[in-house]
Order: structure tokens, then C-alpha cells, then sequence
């Protein structure tokens, strides 16, 4: 293989001439989720030539990042957040000469890529457990994985009471190689997804090899998956779940969550970022309280950390302006940007939840605001309960909203196309195993998974010549890249202005706001005279003086309307 892509690319991209090391504190990053992003073969999965012949979409979008969701081998648990090998590419989506050929051409565009890391667990087709339940227990092959034997007489029962993430018991039992039933392997979410013993040197190892791999080939940082679970504390004996649920979360000591000393770790993890030039980037997933995000985004850390809090609100000039002043503060303290996320590949889609009636008793603790929306989806989609132009009209707002603001925008695929959640997708057609694991009580992610429309017609829409491996409503054909292109009045257009323009008035990382004299319109000015009003309300309001620039709704008599945003120059 060659071990420096960057070096092999065609051409002579600009960006390449003059690598700016802080080019992730303000990009707008658009996630792929690989399998139904574009299928070139035609099997149904969308793979990485797909990727490739969409580099000149993703070009004339306007975004500076691409950030792939596991594209690695896997038998599909949990739509590949199951990795069975974390240094290669699942033969279903290419090979790794077609990873390079993507990265060339992405970087060709001026496209950064960021991968996902998953390293709180691997798939239990992971050669690693393979080797750990043939060795049996005791063996050096179980200590890279958390066994324990079963509680009971006869070791029958698990040894703790936990309920995984995903549903059902955190424990399964193993089958040992005489044949026995045997030890029990934690998994905090789907059984294929046996945790890693972080305490465990080889695996502390391997993951800085896996790190040093993708870098080498060129990649520019890293999403990590689950930052906050990687070490525990499981010394005898373990507390039950009531227990654990009583451990404060936000200092540092729970058993499972947030540990202080998985900082550790990200120190090691920065020396190797710090080892590239320019240094690979890397921003954590991580469910924590909003105290403790901050060393998680550090620069001695993994330098960023998605903030979620906007993504649990609902469309509310308070609530968004709290989350806003709330983030800033919390960027500033530890030194890296803030990160605006609005939908990704866990969350019903934000066109549609902006299209729900109002959902306030489901806002407030993190497990119910990740639920948002969970209940229209559970009720089989109804049309009836969803106001699709609401849903979109309030979608444009939020994201013209959010791509003004300071920090970088993590945007989803097919939110460009104002894309809705699909409801309706029957039981048998379902993969998510959130749905598998809940029965009755979660119909899961699938919905915002659905393999992308690019054409009105086809027998995917244009996802690719042949099916989607995910079932496709008929209405995605209004909402396909072909129906929408060239439409001036088309979300993708909408997304094509602001982000084009987002990249001239981009500034220094700060705002101010501006009164507005009413509390449902929000307005703030970047350095520059980049002012930006967003209507959370009906009624039409007034623009300050300046140059309109773009508008999410056409202006009615030079006043903004209800649910919109204007960005106006000053
Ligand atoms: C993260 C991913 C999610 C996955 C889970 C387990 O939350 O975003 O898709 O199911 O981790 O890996
Ligand atoms: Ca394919």
C-alpha cells in the first residue's frame, strides 16, 4: 500500500499547498453514512465508488469535511458500529485501494475526511473474540474483553442485573470449547458488540496502530464513538444497576460513564494526532454532563466534542439561545470550538421533528431528548400527526440558525434535501437492533437511514441501479437532488447559497447579540457585520438595515416571516 496518499494526488489542490492546522474549528463537516449514501454496483448498499462518483455533489455543496460512519467490516448489528476489523474495509463497500482513490478525490476538492473510530467495543466476529472463546477462561485472550463468571450456584445467572443500552441484559453467556455453558462477556450495548478491556495494554496498543493506519493513508481526523465509556471500574463486587444508577455521573468515578481516567488514554491518542502534519483532528461523541465536556475537547485531548443540546430542543428562541450561550462558554474554557449538530444517524431527522405537535414533555434528561420524536415513530409514522411544510419550513430556519453561528456545523446527509424521517417502515423490513432488543417500545434508527434520492425515478431513486437495502417511500422522489437542483427555492439550493457564502463571511469565533424586542426573534452579529435573525415565532418582523444576503422564507414586504432566517450584511 502506499502510505501517503496525499502525496499521490492528481494535480495540484490548492489546499494541499498550504495546510491550515486549524481548518476544523469552523468547517461544516457532512456526515455519510456509507451504505446509503450512493450505490455504484447496484446490490442495494451504498459503497465507496458510490462515494467517489458523488465527489462533484458533495464539491458543489460547499462543505470542507466529509466524516464516514464505519464503512469497516462488519456482520451488521448495529449498522456497523459492530467492527470485526478495524483496518480494512468491508468487501460489501470496497477494498482499501478504493479508500485511497476516495481520499484522492475528496482531497482533490479540498475535502477533508474524518473516519469513525468505534473503541468501546468490536463485533464479536472480531478475530480477537473469536480467539477469546476458544482459550477459554483465565486465558490472556479473555482479558482484551470483560468476562466474568455467572452469579448462582451454577454460575446461571449474570453476574450483574444490567440492562444494556440497546435493551435486554449488558451480559451474555458464552458457550466454552468443551461445550459448556461458561463465563458471561459485558456488552453495554447489542450482544455483538462484546466491550474492550481498556485496562488491557494490547488493546491500548492496537488502537493507536489503527489510528497511525488511517492517518497514514491520508486521513484528516477521527469521530469517536462512545468517548466516554472506554475505561471502568469493575472490581468486586460489581453494584447492582440501582446502585449504579445512585453514582453521581458528573465526577468522574462512575464505574462506567465519564471516568476521569479515560483522558489517559486521549493524551496518548494526541501524541499520535500531534504526529502528522498537520495534526490529525478528532471530535468525541460523548453523552456527558455539560461540566464535564470540556476536557474531552481539549487540545491535550481529542481537541472536540459534539455538542448535543441543540438537537434535543425544540424549535424555541429560549431554549436555542441558552444551548448557544451555554456551548460558547463551554468551548471557550476548554480552548477548542463549538460543534452545532441538528440531525445525524441516531435521531429522527429534524425536518420531521420540527413537524411534530409540540413535544415538551419529552424534553429534559438526555436518555428522553435523544427519544425525540421516538414516539411518532414508534406510532408507525402518521401522516396525520406530521406537518411536513412546518417540519421543513422550521428545519431551513434552524440550519441557516445554526451554520452562522461560531464553531462547526456537523450536518447530516439528506438533511440538505429537507429529507423527513421515514415513519412507516414495516417490522420485517427493520435492521436497527434498538428495535430488536425493545420490542413494543422502540421502532429504532432505521428511519433516517434510508439510502438517499437522487433522481425522481428508478428503482432506488438513483441510490443506485438496482434496490435499497432499506425500503424508500414513493415520496422521496419530490425530495430527490434531481426534482430539487437548479430550483432556486429548494432546500438544497438554500444549503448551497448559505454554505458558499458561510465560507466568505466566516470570522473570528465569537458573536454578540442583538436586541430584537421580541422574545421569540433571536439575532446576533459576527465580527465582520455578518448579522443573523432567525423568526421562531408567526408574526412578521422587521430586519435590521443591510443587505439581505440569503433567507430561509421569501421576505413579505421587506419583513421576515414566521419560522425563518435572513442573514443580512452590515
Ligand atoms: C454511537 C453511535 C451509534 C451506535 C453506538 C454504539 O452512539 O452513534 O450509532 O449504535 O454508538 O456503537
Ligand atoms: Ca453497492
Amino acid at each position: 500500500m502506499t502510505s501517503t496518499p496525499q502525496t499521490d494526488v492528481v494535480g495540484s489542490p490548492q489546499h494541499l499547498a498550504a495546510e491550515d492546522p486549524t481548518w476544523w474549528r469552523q468547517a461544516a463537516v457532512y456526515q455519510i453514512y456509507p451504505r446509503s449514501f450512493a450505490d455504484a454496483n447496484g446490490d442495494g448498499i451504498g459503497d465507496l465508488q458510490g462515494i467517489i462518483s458523488r465527489v462533484p455533489y458533495l464539491s458543489g455543496l460547499g462543505i470542507d469535511a466529509v466524516w464516514l460512519s464505519p464503512f469497516y467490516p462488519s456482520a451488521l448489528a448495529d449498522g456497523g458500529y459492530d467492527v470485526a476489523d478495524y483496518r480494512d474495509v468491508d468487501p460489501r463497500i470496497g477494498t482499501l485501494e478504493e479508500f485511497d482513490q476516495m481520499v484522492a478525490a475528496l482531497h482533490a476538492e479540498g475535502i477533508k475526511v474524518v473516519v469513525d473510530i468505534v473503541p468501546n467495543h468490536s463485533s464479536d466476529d472480531h478475530v480477537w473474540f473469536r480467539q477469546a472463546l476458544a482459550a477459554g477462561p483465565g486465558s490472556p485472550e479473555r482479558e482484551r474483553y470483560i468476562f466474568r463468571d455467572g452469579a448462582g450456584d451454577d454460575g446461571s445467572e449474570p453476574p450483574t442485573d444490567w440492562t444494556s443500552i440497546f435493551g435486554g441484559p449488558a451480559w451474555t453467556r458464552v458457550t466454552e470449547p468443551d461445550g459448556t455453558p461458561g463465563q458471561w462477556y459485558l456488552h453495554l450495548f447489542a450482544p455483538e458488540q462484546p466491550d474492550f478491556n481498556w485496562a488491557n495494554p494490547e488493546v491500548r496498543a492496537d488502537f493507536l496502530k489503527t489510528l497511525r493506519f488511517w492517518s497514514d493513508r491520508g486521513v484528516d481526523g477521527f469521530r469517536i464513538d462512545v468517548a466516554h465509556a472506554l475505561t471502568k471500574d469493575l472490581t468486586d463486587p460489581l453494584p447492582s444497576e440501582a446502585e449504579l444508577d445512585a453514582i453521581p455521573r458528573g465526577e468522574g468515578q462512575h464505574p462506567i460513564w465519564d471516568r476521569d481516567e479515560v483522558h489517559e488514554i486521549y493524551a496518548e491518542w494526541r501524541k499520535v494526532f500531534d504526529s502528522y502534519d498537520p495534526p490529525r483532528t478528532a471530535v468525541a461523541e460523548a453523552w456527558v454532563e455539560r461540566h464535564r465536556r470540556p476536557r474531552y475537547a481539549s487540545a491535550e485531548g481529542l481537541g472536540q466534542a459534539f455538542e448535543f443540546d441543540l438537537l434535543t430542543q425544540e424549535f424555541d428562541a429560549a431554549a436555542f439561545k441558552e444551548v448557544v450561550v451555554d456551548s460558547l462558554t463551554l468551548a471557550a474554557e476548554s480552548g477548542s470550538s463549538s460543534t452545532w449538530v441538528l440531525s445525524n444517524h441516531d435521531v429522527v431527522r429534524h425536518a420531521t421533528r420540527y413537524g411534530l405537535p409540540p413535544l415538551a414533555d419529552q424534553v429534559g434528561s438526555t436518555e428522553q431528548d435523544q427519544k425525540q420524536g421516538a414516539a411518532w415513530v414508534l406510532a408507525g409514522g402518521p401522516e396525520d400527526q406530521l406537518d411536513r411544510e412546518q417540519g421543513e419550513r422550521r428545519a431551513r430556519a434552524a440550519t441557516l440558525f445554526e451554520l452562522a453561528l461560531p464553531g462547526s456545523a456537523y450536518l447530516y446527509q439528506g438533511e440538505e434535501l429537507g429529507l423527513h424521517e421515514v415513519g412507516d417502515i414495516a417490522d420485517d423490513a427493520r435492521q436497527d437492533p434498538t428495535f430488536f432488543r425493545n420490542p413494543g417500545v422502540d421502532k429504532g434508527r432505521d428511519g433516517c437511514r434510508v439510502p438517499l434520492p437522487w433522481a425522481r425515478t428508478g428503482s432506488s431513486f438513483g441510490f443506485g441501479p438496482g434496490p435499497a437495502h432499506l425500503p424508500q417511500p414513493q415520496w422521496f422522489a419530490e425530495y430527490s437532488v434531481e426534482a430539487q437542483d437548479g430550483q432556486q427555492d429548494s432546500t438544497l439550493e438554500l444549503y448551497r447559497s448559505a454554505l458558499r457564502l458561510r465560507r466568505q463571511l466566516q470570522t473570528a469565533e465569537t458573536l454578540e447579540w442583538v436586541d430584537t424586542g421580541r422574545d421569540d426573534v433571536l439575532a446576533f452579529r459576527r465580527p465582520g457585520g455578518w448579522v443573523t435573525v432567525t423568526n421562531f415565532g408567526t408574526a412578521e418582523t422587521p430586519l435590521p438595515a443591510g443587505e439581505v444576503l440569503l433567507a430561509s422564507a421569501p421576505l413579505r414586504d421587506g419583513q421576515l416571516p414566521g419560522e425563518a432566517t435572513a442573514w443580512i450584511r452590515q
